[in-house]
C-alpha cells in the first residue's frame, strides 16, 4: 500500500483537482484499488465528488477516538475509488478533544491509516503549511508537489522543499514529482519555471503537464472525475498521462 499526499501549502495550484483525477485514473484505468482522503476543511474534494460535506463524518471524527475508520469510508460513482470525507470539523482538530495534550498527534493520521487495504491511498491537503498538512505527509510514502506556471507559485516551492527536507529527517518522504497545472504549452516563461523548479526539486518536475481547460471545473461542478464528464478532453488526456507517470516512478 503507497500512500500519496498532494500538497503545495498555497490555494489554487490544482492540488484537489489533480488528487480526485489522478485518484479515478489509478481505479478506472490501471485497476488499482484506491481510497482518496479529504483532509482540507474546505471539503472541495468531497463536493466534487458529489458529497454534501455536512451529512458525513470525516477523520475529525476518527482522529478523535469517536468513530472507526472503516465507519467512514464512501463508495464513489467510480468503481474500485473509495472516499473519506471532510467537514468543518477537520479545522482544528488538532486542539479539540483528546488530541489537544497529545505531543505525538502528528502520528496519529498514520496509525489511523495502517491497517487499511488499498493499493494506493491519495490524501489531499489544505492550503497551508498547517496540523493537517503536516500529519498527511507524516503518514505518507510519497509527496505529490503542486504549482502553477506563475512566479509566486514556482518561487513558493523553496519554503515547501525546506520544509519537507526538515520532515524527511524524521520520517522517510519522497517526493515523487512536481505537478504543473494550469499549462500553457506556449508560454513565454515556461524555460524559466522549469529552470527554478528544477532548482529547488532536482529532476523532479513531471514531464506531463496539466494543460488549461475549463472541463476539469465542469466535472466538479458534476461531482464527478474528469474521465466521466469528458473523457476526451485535453485535461482527460493529460491527467492519464500523469498518473502513468507517477505509477513508473512509485
Ligand atoms: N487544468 C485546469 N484547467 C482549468 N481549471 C482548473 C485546472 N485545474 C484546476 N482548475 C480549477 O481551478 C480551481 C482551483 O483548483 P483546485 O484543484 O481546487 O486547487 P487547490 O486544491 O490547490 O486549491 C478550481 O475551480 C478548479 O476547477
Ligand atoms: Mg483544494
Amino acid at each position: 500500500m503507497k500512500k500519496i499526499a498532494v500538497s503545495s501549502f498555497k490555494g489554487g495550484t490544482a492540488k484537489t483537482s489533480t488528487a480526485l483525477n489522478i485518484a479515478a485514473a489509478f481505479a478506472k484505468f490501471h485497476k488499482k484499488k484506491v481510497l482518496i482522503i479529504d483532509f482540507d476543511a474546505q471539503a472541495n474534494l468531497t463536493t466534487g465528488l458529489g458529497y454534501d460535506p455536512d451529512a458525513q463524518d470525516s477523520l475529525a471524527s476518527v482522529l478523535q477516538g469517536h468513530k472507526k475508520i472503516e465507519e467512514i469510508i464512501l463508495n464513489t460513482d467510480v468503481k474500485n475509488l473509495d472516499l473519506i470525507p471532510a467537514d468543518t470539523w477537520l479545522e482544528r482538530v488538532e486542539v479539540t478533544g483528546n488530541l489537544a495534550g497529545d505531543r505525538y498527534s502528528h502520528e496519529r493520521l498514520r496509525e489511523i491509516l495502517d491497517p487499511l487495504k488499498y493499493d494506493t491511498i491519495i490524501i489531499d491537503t489544505p492550503p497551508s503549511l498547517s496540523w493537517l498538512t503536516e500529519s498527511a505527509l507524516i503518514a505518507s510514502d510519497y509527496s505529490l508537489v503542486c504549482a502553477t506556471p506563475e512566479f509566486y507559485s514556482v518561487k513558493g516551492l523553496q519554503r515547501l522543499g525546506e520544509f519537507m527536507e526538515k520532515l524527511s529527517h524524521r520520517h522517510p518522504l519522497e517526493v515523487i514529482g512536481v505537478a504543473l497545472s494550469f499549462w500553457n504549452p506556449r508560454g513565454k516563461s515556461n524555460k524559466a519555471f522549469q529552470h527554478l523548479i528544477n532548482q529547488t526539486f532536482p529532476d523532479k518536475l513531471l514531464q506531463s503537464k496539466v494543460r488549461r481547460d475549463v472541463q476539469v471545473t465542469e466535472a466538479s461542478i458534476h461531482g464527478k472525475p474528469i474521465f466521466e464528464v469528458a473523457p476526451k478532453s485535453r485535461a482527460a488526456e493529460d491527467y492519464k498521462s500523469l498518473s502513468k507517470e507517477l505509477l513508473k516512478r512509485m
